[in-house]
């Protein structure tokens, strides 16, 4: 599967996980990269490995920074990733500082990138704009709360994008994982390795990869087709409730 005319890429949220796999997978498939996060060394050693890309240090919550950094660049692809989940409690003992972080990073951070390449697409009327939606953006779960309304917020910008953007050249496609072994369980259990450890106990998760190789399939299709909706399940998780252990 490979792209035509040396395509520019952005992913945000490429220092990991998903993000950092699709990064990789692109290049292979022959973008340019220009990979956005907030941690600048971790970027910059990925750079290092996938020649002719770039970096840029990004926070996708600050709309001015973004669209400072994204709105003169000619993007053809753009992943949008970053994303986060913090906490896993009930909404009755949730952290309203949490809901913030997950709402203005899953939620708006989509809105301020999208403001910011949408435009230059539609002039060059083409482009793909990848959303990192989830399966837990079509099925609450207990104590997914506040992280599933983002999901579902990401889900109906998908389909906002395409009625308010949509027939004009450009592709929307969102790409919507079950459980993938990223850092993310870390990031949800702020560090708490043993806690993170265990949501994967007993299950094989997704792979990164696995996640990348499907946006990469999406990217690459003929121009008239847009692979609208991917739903990728662990093969052991018939819900977001349901996961066979061993
Ligand atoms: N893992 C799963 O099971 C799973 C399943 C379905 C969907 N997803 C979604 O997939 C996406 C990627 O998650 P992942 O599993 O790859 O998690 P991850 O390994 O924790 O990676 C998250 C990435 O998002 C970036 N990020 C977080 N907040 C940011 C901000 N404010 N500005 C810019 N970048 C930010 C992080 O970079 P910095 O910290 O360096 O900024 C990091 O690169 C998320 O949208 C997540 O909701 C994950």
């Amino acid at each position: 599967m490979k792209l035509k005319n040396n395509p520019l890429a952005l992913v945000t949220g490429a220092s990991a996980g998903i993000g950092e796999a699709s990064a990789r997978a692109l290049h292979a498939a022959g973008a340019q990269v220009l990979l956005a996060a907030r941690r600048t060394d971790r970027l910059q050693a990925l750079a290092e490995e996938l020649p002719g890309s770039e970096t840029v240090q990004l926070d996708v919550r600050d709309a001015s920074a973004v669209q400072k950094a994204l709105q003169d660049r000619a993007i053809d692809i753009a992943v949008l990733n970053a994303g986060l989940a913090r906490g896993a409690g009930p909404i009755q003992e949730g952290d309203p500082a949490d809901w913030d972080e997950m709402l203005d990073t899953n939620v708006k951070g989509v809105l301020h990138c999208a403001r910011a390449v949408l435009p230059g697409m539609l002039d060059r009327k083409r482009g793909d704009m990848v959303l990192l939606g989830s399966v837990a953006g079509r099925q609450v779960y207990p104590g997914g709360n506040v992280y599933n309304a983002s999901k579902f917020a990401v889900h109906a910008l998908y389909q906002a994008l395409r009625l308010d953007a949509g027939g004009r050249g450009v592709r929307f496609t969102t790409l919507d994982p079950g459980m993938v072994q990223t850092e993310f369980a870390e990031v949800r259990y702020r560090g708490d390795k043993d806690q993170a450890k265990a949501v994967y106990d007993g299950m094989q998760p997704l792979a990164p990869e696995d996640v990348a190789d499907a946006l990469v399939y999406a990217v690459t299709r003929p121009a008239h087709v847009n692979v609208g909706e991917i739903v990728l399940w662990p093969t052991c998780q018939s819900s977001t409730r349901d996961v066979a252990r061993t």
